[in-house]
């Protein structure tokens, strides 16, 4: 049976991964509006990721004897500065999100609990993941620098994401 202590934490890292895929659902949507379908494409796909992230937790709760509490989900920013604003927004809440995993792995070592060390690895190695695909699009969007052809193009490879759980054959690549 899992502690109180990281019960509690990991309920409140249920809550952050929702409050994350509302996050990306309303840059989804935001990019919508100035016709970047593609942009608002990758963001939905990345809602989709978060709520997987949300049920994993949401899973491994219930396995270890633990008891899942539906809170409030705060409401999202719903307008940024084009898509470099909504790409920088998108880097900033991830690093944000890579230190409250971290937090998460102390607490489990400090309770002593290795196989909830283990399963927060998972998130470890997802967070260096979605930073760097993150990152990746930010430094093409700052090459393009406000260039509408270059922009366009990038809008047209986002579009291209699909949305796969991992564990699939292509799951966890984006
Ligand atoms: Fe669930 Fe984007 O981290």
């Amino acid at each position: 049976m899992i502690g109180k202590k990281l019960e509690d934490a990991l309920n409140g890292q249920l809550n952050a991964e929702l409050y994350s895929a509302y996050l990306y659902l309303s840059m989804s949507s935001y990019l919508e509006s100035l016709n970047l379908s593609g942009f608002g494409n990758w963001m939905r796909v990345q809602f989709e990721e978060e709520q997987f992230h949300a049920m994993k937790l949401y899973d491994y709760i219930i396995e270890r004897g633990g008891r899942v509490i539906c809170k409030p989900i705060d409401g999202p920013e719903t307008e940024w500065d084009g898509p470099v604003g909504a790409f920088e927004a998108t880097l900033a809440h991830e690093r944000n999100v890579t230190g409250l995993i971290n937090d998460l792995v102390y607490l489990a070592r400090d309770e002593r609990d290795n196989a909830g060390e283990v399963f927060l690895s998972w998130y470890v190695s997802e967070q260096v993941e979605e930073k760097n695909n993150v990152e990746t699009i930010l430094g093409k969007l700052r090459l393009a620098d406000g260039n509408p052809q270059a922009l366009l193009m990038i809008d047209q490879e986002l579009g291209t994401r699909v949305y796969m759980p991992p564990g699939t054959a292509e799951g966890g690549k984006k």
